[in-house]
């Protein structure tokens, strides 16, 4: 594996890729997990040629202090990377992503910019937008890959990649969750929870798993959402910000179980750490 740290770098390593190699892309922010390899996997399966970017891109954060704790090992990070024959590692500072007076564009993403992640944390997926879309225009790869465990994450670049042009018509390919055998989503986040965090945390999903079995028995939403949220409280977790079931197409609220295929999303804090996951029911 190759690492470049700058664009020009970066543009001599792609001009040397066959013309004919197809370009998957995996756009991270390091402190790289499992879920991140299987992205990697996937893009290798693909036979495609795998670039993935470190970059903890602080336009996303709305909180400063979530920014500054975001857990960087670039060292561990890049051996992980390498293990898995990733090709080419791009890990660009700041100035190199948004150069002084550049002109930072704004993104049209109707009400996903303002529900659940968008509501708790204003402004995120305007940076997300941001960085993916300079990442994409740098890097013109035929795939992305995110995962799922970000699913209005996915909604938000979909509707990017539809609104915006780029040179080449880019496929997002979104991955399935990664969780530990306890149920837990990985997450770089997770890195930073105590012994004791962690064997709280894994009880979020076997809510959220609860609450589908609930909803597919018939239980109205607005019940089995009160008892899970004072569930989770008396488990442990300090906060929730949500504990919700949408539409997974149209990504409106849901009260009652119908025929469309549907998603329970949940933000949670737990020790001051947020931690999200969600469940699709089919
Ligand atoms: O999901 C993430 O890790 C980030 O939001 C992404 C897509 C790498 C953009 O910074």
């Amino acid at each position: 594996m190759e690492t470049v740290r700058s664009i020009v770098e970066l543009k001599e390593k792609l001009d040397a890729v066959n013309a004919s190699c197809k370009i998957a892309f995996v756009p991270t922010m390091g402190a790289l997990h499992e879920g991140h390899i299987k992205l990697l996997q996937l893009a290798k399966l693909n036979g495609a040629f795998t670039i993935c970017s470190i970059f903890v891109n602080p336009t996303q954060f709305n909180d400063q202090n979530d920014y500054e704790l975001y857990p960087r090992n670039l060292e561990t990070d890049a051996n992980l990377l390498n293990k898995n024959n990733c090709d080419l590692l791009f890990t660009p500072d700041v100035a190199e992503i948004y150069p002084a007076n550049s002109n930072i564009p704004t993104y049209l993403l109707g009400s996903l910019e303002t529900k659940l992640e968008g509501q708790y944390r204003p402004g995120h997926f305007q940076g997300v937008c941001q960085v993916v879309d300079r990442l994409l225009s740098l890097i013109s790869p035929d795939y992305l890959y995110l995962g799922k465990k970000d699913y209005q994450q996915c909604l938000v670049i979909e509707k990017m990649l539809q609104n915006t042009r780029y040179s080449k018509k880019i496929e997002l390919v979104k991955v399935n969750t990664v969780r530990r055998t306890d149920g837990l989503a990985l997450s770089s986040r997770n890195l930073r929870l105590s012994t004791n965090g962690l064997s709280i945390a894994h009880k979020l999903y076997e809510s959220i798993q609860s609450a589908a079995n609930s909803f597919k028995e018939g239980m109205s939403w607005s019940e089995i959402e009160t008892y899970h949220i004072q569930k989770l409280l008396t488990i442990g977790f300090d906060k929730i910000d949500y504990f919700t079931c949408y539409d997974a197409i149209n990504f409106k609220p849901i009260f009652e179980k119908n025929n469309q295929q549907s998603i329970i999303l949940a933000a949670v804090y737990l020790e001051g750490i947020r931690l999200i996951d969600n469940l699709e029911i089919l």
